[in-house]
């Protein structure tokens, strides 16, 4: 079976090499010819730990390889995966669809034998079915063209196993043939016991949908109980630990701190609220806006905090901002609340020196006017306070100690609950963090 990837972003890019290292013949195919001349020669846009040397070896060995040019790949493939980007439309709530339109329109176009087209991009419910005629419409006479759908659930920072070994597989279908397709596409990970579920289109569009707007509701519940140990005192890891202990509860994703970013959950949740509202249904998804709310709260409790410690004023004064990332094991800085408390910092007067360990370029490419620099010591050199943004290992492992000889006042915040506190405290340090009550 001949497969290609339409798209080579994180998604494409990450099944691609997935699918090359199940042991297909793989073609990624995108519009950028800049990106398929860097993947060819094994280069990734963006970081994540492991990929880049799975690209290198799948191209190296000729299963992998990457092209502009759809005519060859329509003639060529008998599965294309669609994995294009759906982002939010600018000023609105909304998924912009244009680049899954014109992705599955040149599918169209340029497929010249019988094919399954299969979706993984995050879509609004209804897109597979109106997809489905749009092929039918404009397949080649003669040609038949399926649809499937197969969203996807993977993390930044673990794209490489979340791809391989997923925790389930979900196939939308809406023809004989597509189910029998998909099960050999993904034999190999099915053999391992991998759940898998077989539904209808709108169901599996919706899976992935419910699975963001339910982490990111996670995250800001634990998010909004940090409002209240803020004000009564508490502590919220105590709190989020003996919940989760609850195993109907869980513990994973009751981190509180800063809250989410990222290109996923900020627009997934925002384009589930603009669907259901479209659809007349505002009422049953409205919670999310206040979990959206919550979550964009967080941010300014933090800006709040800094300027307290500073004695209401920040201009002028040397803030160390420690990551930018909306994640740690991460370069990406969309929606990252870490970088949008650094800016807001910034435009309150204050000299930001920035570090962080992969995604200063991104950073400062959204936001050019902060000081990047390239080590903890020269962020830290001078500061008046030092603000931890993004948890990365390098930054939860440190000490009073550490600090102490580099900067010019004692004053920490930690905004994602991963350092110990009273270390920094006996040690004279002015500390605060999210979810702890600061005197
Ligand atoms: C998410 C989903 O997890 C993934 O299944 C989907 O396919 C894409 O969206 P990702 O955006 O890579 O993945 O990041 P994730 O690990 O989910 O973290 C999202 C955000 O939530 C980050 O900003 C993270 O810092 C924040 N977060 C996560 C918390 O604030 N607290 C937590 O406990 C967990």
């Amino acid at each position: 079976m001949k497969i290609s990837v339409i798209g080579t972003g994180y998604l494409g890019a990450t099944h691609a090499a997935g699918m090359a290292e199940l042991g297909f013949d793989v073609v990624g195919v995108d519009v950028d010819p800049t990106k398929i001349e860097r993947l060819s020669r094994g280069e990734l846009p963006f970081h994540e730990p492991g990929l880049p040397e799975i690209i290198r070896k799948h191209v190296d060995s000729g299963r992998l390889r990457f092209t502009t040019d759809y005519a060859e790949v329509g003639a060529w493939a008998d599965v294309h995966f669609v994995g294009v980007g759906t982002p939010q439309m600018p000023g609105q709530h909304a998924a912009d669809m244009k680049y899954v339109d014109a992705a599955v329109l040149s599918l169209a176009e340029h497929i010249t034998r019988d094919a399954l087209v299969v979706g993984k991009s995050t879509v609004p419910v209804g897109t597979a079915r109106r997809l489905q005629g749009l092929l039918r419409e404009k397949a080649r006479d003669g040609v038949d063209i399926s649809l499937a759908w197969n969203p996807e659930f993977l993390r930044e920072g673990f794209a490489v196993k979340d791809t391989l070994e997923p925790d389930r597989l979900v196939f939308g279908v809406n023809s004989p043939d597509a189910e029998p397709t998909l099960r050999a596409v993904y034999a190999k990970i099915l053999a391992t016991g991998t759940p898998l579920i077989v539904t209808d289109f709108e169901t599996a569009e919706l899976v992935k949908v419910a699975a963001n707007a339910f982490l990111a509701t996670k995250i800001s519940f634990i998010n909004a109980f940090s409002e209240v140990t803020e004000a009564v005192g508490g502590d919220i890891r105590t709190l989020a630990d003996a919940i989760g202990h609850d195993t109907r509860i869980g513990r994973r994703f009751l981190n509180a701190g800063i809250g989410f970013g990222g290109g996923c959950l900020p627009k997934d949740i925002r384009a589930l609220q603009a669907r259901v509202s479209e659809l007349g249904l505002d009422r049953s998804m409205r919670f999310l806006s206040e979990v959206d709310e919550i979550n964009l709260r967080r941010r300014e409790r933090a800006v709040y905090l800094a300027s307290s410690m500073l004695g209401g004023e920040v201009a002028d004064l040397r803030i160390c901002v420690l990551g930018v990332a909306f994640k740690p094991e991460s370069d990406d800085v969309r929606d990252s609340p870490a970088l949008d408390v650094a800016a807001r910092l910034y435009e309150m007067g204050a000299a930001v020196n920035v570090y962080d360990p992969e995604a200063n370029a991104n950073a400062a490419r959204r936001f050019p006017r902060l000081n990047y620099v390239g080590s903890l010591t020269e962020a830290a050199a001078d500061a008046d306070l030092v603000l931890l943004l993004t948890e990365w290992d390098e930054f939860k492992a440190l000490t009073p100690e550490d600090l102490a000889p580099l900067v010019a006042h004692r004053r920490l915040i930690d905004a994602r609950n991963v350092v110990d506190g009273d270390r920094f405290r006996d040690a004279g340090w002015d500390f605060a963090a999210l979810g702890q009550r600061y005197p």
